[in-house]
């Protein structure tokens, strides 16, 4: 569709879109706000790039696409418990939501949308990689959709796969965030189909990654385990990727029913800042 009240520059083939020009301080509910749910279903990852926003301005942007969801694993803002701070120091090793995965799948409503707003980033690096997991469920063969369709995914908040170890090693080595539960995300553990259709454009999708499906239900782990990988190996394809690139004043908001995303870790000895910000809980379908 067209867009007239905001310049949508697509980044790559599958998905993404830089946006300028939108006027997120926008109070009236105008053409803008429905031209950025339009964008955001088109291109599935938008960064709205130029905008000066505190943090009552992401409470309400976020509330133009959902209500806001809890985060288990870091404490919120004072005054803002829904928003949480994500930050690399310069000394720092270890980064925040790298690997491929979506946001807390393992919660029984997973968020709809997240948004991250950037307060301060590196002077090069840092970037964050998307994929299309529509555009990638779309290119499997027939014979696959058959096989997967009407599989349950078991998804932990516990990182039992991640290198280096489970959340809590992971929690360890961040230090300077607010992180908490590390102890409690075994816990964390919800059932989703892998193939799921999006409520708005009922397009399928795949909702699966190596980080956080241990199994399919009725599937022993070491059963699932070269499936996921495939599913999750094929959804990281270039073909369906995006990279987006950041700059302090840049709120990007991406579809967690149609994405994966990885915080590329390459900038050690510059400091990055961001506010993240999970909305809309929904049961995956
Ligand atoms: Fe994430």
């Amino acid at each position: 569709m067209a867009y007239e009240t905001m310049d949508v520059r697509p980044t790559a083939g599958a998905l993404g879109a830089e946006i300028y020009g939108a006027n997120l301080k926008d109070r009236d509910d105008s053409r803008m706000w429905i031209e950025l749910r339009q964008a955001f279903l088109e291109y599935h990852v938008i960064a709205i790039r130029g905008q000066d926003m505190s943090l009552e301005d992401m409470m309400r942007v976020g509330g133009k696409f959902g209500e806001p969801c809890y985060y288990p694993f870091a404490k919120g803002m004072d005054g803002y418990p829904y928003i949480t701070e994500v930050i690399k120091e310069k000394d720092q090793r270890e980064n925040f939501g790298s690997d491929w995965h979506t946001d807390t799948m393992y919660l029984q409503k997973p968020p709809r949308a997240t948004l991250l707003y950037a307060l301060e980033t590196p002077a090069r690096g840092g970037d964050t990689l998307y994929v299309n997991t529509a555009a990638a469920y779309d290119a499997l063969s027939a014979g696959m959709k058959k096989l997967i369709e009407g599989l349950v995914g078991v998804a932990s908040g516990g990182l039992k796969h991640k290198k280096g170890g489970p959340r809590a090693a992971h929690h360890d080595r961040i230090g300077n965030m607010a992180l908490q539960n590390a102890d409690k995300a075994d816990g964390f553990e919800a059932r989703h189909p892998i193939v799921r259709t999006h409520p708005d454009t009922g397009r399928k999708s795949l909702y699966v990654s190596s980080l956080h499906t241990i199994r399919f239900d009725g599937f022993t782990e070491e059963e699932s385990k070269p499936l996921i990988d495939f599913l999750n190996d094929h959804c990281i394809e270039p073909e369906f990727s995006c990279r987006v690139r950041w700059e302090p004043g840049q709120l990007t908001i991406w579809d967690n029913r149609t994405t994966l995303h990885n915080a590329i870790n390459d900038y050690h000895g510059y400091r990055r800042q961001m506010r993240r910000l999970t909305v809309g809980p929904e049961v995956p379908a």
